[in-house]
């Protein structure tokens, strides 16, 4: 297979590759309604944080040509009603909100022109998200790449590649990038239980790629970075507040605390909008909590008795101080991270 295009828009649909599946059944799903990209968007049809901001931006094109009919006040109420539901769908990922607020910001420019025209600005604005992260992945990639020794293991947790991100990824872009430029690198996923990314998602696409992978239960990690196995450690983020405290996929937090203790790097690789400029440190930011069908049934087969008490939180926060560098789309920020965040922001 060539390169994994997770997400596309046609005239009239987006089309997203259904990453409930992988890596069983490698299936598309339509949507053609924002009810359907929302539903996608809960459901993880389409899940990491990048990806869940571009498909929500085309939410609302696809909620445009629902309500273009509705004449001017229907139209702009209805939209509203749209881009809050879109807004709501996933709590943790803070490129869901910048992406809707990119999106609402475009329509309110719209109030004064047709309808029609209307479409047109969203849909150029959504398509313009998309190109934006293709090309933000890239740059974070080459940065991420120069932190890279040759013949580096590197072991990543959930997923953060192509299915994650338009373009090549975060911290599987660094591992892509690092590959292609013949470093000769090896990557450890973890598993990333309960929803299984690593192995379902980052073992496919690894080696999709022909990158050497092997995948390991989340519980074996800290025995490899105590080992002196591990390189560097390279993880995505869902939200990075102002301080650097980062939220990512549940179980990193503990893979930076083995790996501050036995002096592993740890990077957080995410493009500038996961940085939410407005919220101080990691105690205030949402965590979402998940079902506890995804804990005690795996594939469908229940592993657990039924009726127990389940806490199933999907992310975990990383504080600023566990983590080494913050890989970006404008470079590597480095510690104090509340002095390199603000520079960022414009
Ligand atoms: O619940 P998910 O699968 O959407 O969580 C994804 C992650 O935690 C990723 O690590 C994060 O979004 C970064 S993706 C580049």
């Amino acid at each position: 297979m060539g390169k994994i295009i997770a997400m596309e828009f046609t005239a009239d649909r987006l089309r997203l590759i259904d990453q409930r599946k992988l890596p069983k059944e490698y299936t598309f799903f339509e949507c053609v309604t924002h009810e359907e990209c929302e539903f996608a968007i809960k459901d993880m049809v389409v899940r990491g944080a990048p990806a869940i901001g571009a498909a929500a931006a085309y939410g609302v094109v696809l909620a445009a040509m629902q309500y273009r009919g509705l004449g001017s006040d229907g139209f702009y109420a209805s939209m509203g009603r749209a881009l809050a539901a879109l807004n709501a769908t996933r709590p943790t990922a803070v490129n869901l909100m910048w992406a809707i607020d990119r999106m609402r910001r475009s329509l309110e420019s719209t109030r004064t022109g047709t309808i029609d025209a209307a479409c047109r600005v969203l849909r150029e604005e959504a398509d313009a998200i998309l190109a934006e992260d293709i090309d933000k992945s890239e740059r974070l990639s080459a940065f991420g790449n120069a932190l890279v020794p040759r013949g580096a293991t590197i072991l990543t947790h959930c997923n953060t590649g192509s299915l994650a991100v338009p373009g090549l990824g975060t911290a599987l872009g660094m591992v892509r990038a690092a590959h292609r430029s013949g470093k000769g690198i090896s990557v450890f996923a973890d598993e990333t239980r309960p929803r299984l990314q690593g192995a379902r998602l980052t073992a496919w696409e690894l080696m999709e790629e022909g990158i050497p992978v092997t995948l390991i239960a989340d519980n074996v990690a800290a025995t490899l970075i105590r080992d002196g196995r591990i390189d560097l450690v390279v993880v995505g983020a869902d939200r990075i507040a102002a301080n650097g405290d980062s939220a990512n996929k549940i179980g990193t937090f503990m893979l930076s605390v083995v790996a501050k203790r036995y002096g592993v790097p740890f990077y957080v690789a995410a493009p500038v909008s996961t940085i939410d400029f407005g919220c101080p440190g990691g105690e205030a930011i949402v965590i979402e909590e998940r079902g506890s069908e995804e804990v005690t049934y795996i594939e469908g087969v229940q592993v657990a008795p039924s009726g127990v008490r389940v806490y199933n939180p999907a992310f975990d926060v990383t504080p600023a101080e566990n983590i080494s560098g913050i890989v970006t789309e404008q470079g590597v920020l480095y510690p104090p991270f509340e002095a390199a965040i603000a520079s960022l922001r414009r």
